[in-house]
């Protein structure tokens, strides 16, 4: 099993958004979830170390192309790891299934097992919430964009933006963070979730209102 000490030098330590902080928190939720849930422990705290394991980090780690297939070079990683420390291959398949799985831009391998739910929605409930706010305010900030702008009614339909008009944080809300209590696999986690996303709903309409910059009120 890998330790927290060694996963910690697979991951960038100041990145705001898809730092070792985050992996850590991932690594107790996904504690939390499995044994409420009596998914296999062992397999849930090898996956939640090496699930975003690789080597791009910062504003490059941000770009859509690199992320795109993230979890494939975070699961080719993993088995290189596991299979060092002489784990059998049907325990290295499970992790790397629970890693291919995590995204939720990317569905072509959706999680099957309870462990890759387990680690699905301890995933996504660190993009929800307080943190899940700082990390989308983050995300847009490094990458030249506003907390708020008004998304236009083709991106609230499509998530696709306009030309010329901004990616907020505000339409990351809109498109994906809105959506994530609803998509939640494990009865603990979204029992969790609804808290969360009461936090995360409030503080997003409180932007848009002062921010709105609406000459109404
Ligand atoms: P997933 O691995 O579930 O597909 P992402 O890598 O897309 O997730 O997102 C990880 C984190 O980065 C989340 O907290 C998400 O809200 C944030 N994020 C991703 N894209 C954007 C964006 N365009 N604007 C703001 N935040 C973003
Ligand atoms: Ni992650």
């Amino acid at each position: 099993m890998p330790t927290i000490d060694q996963a910690r030098g697979w991951y960038p330590a100041n990145d705001a958004v898809h730092g070792f902080d985050h992996v850590l928190r991932v690594y107790f939720m996904a504690e939390r979830l499995s044994r409420a849930e009596g998914a296999d422990i062992e397999i849930v705290r090898a996956a939640a170390l090496l699930h975003d394991a690789g080597d791009v980090s910062g504003a490059e780690a941000d770009d859509p192309n690199l992320r795109h297939s993230h979890q494939n070079a975070a699961a080719e990683f993993a088995a290189l790891k596991l299979s060092l420390e002489g784990w059998p291959e049907e325990r290295i398949s499970a992790v790397q299934h629970c890693i291919r799985a995590h995204r939720f831009r990317d569905n072509t391998e959706p999680p099957r097992t309870l462990e890759a739910q387990v680690l699905f929605d301890a995933d996504k409930l660190d993009a929800i919430g307080a943190i899940g706010v700082a990390r989308a305010v983050a995300f847009a900030a490094r990458a030249g964009q506003p907390a708020y702008a008004p998304p236009s009614e083709s991106f609230l339909h499509s998530g696709r933006t306009e030309i010329g008009e901004p990616h907020s944080a505000y339409h990351e809300y809109c498109y994906k963070l809105v959506r994530l209590k609803d998509r939640l696999f494990t009865p603990a986690a979204r029992h969790i979730a609804e808290e969360r996303h009461r936090q995360m709903a409030a503080f997003f309409e409180q932007l848009r209102e002062e921010a709105g910059m609406s000459s109404a009120g």
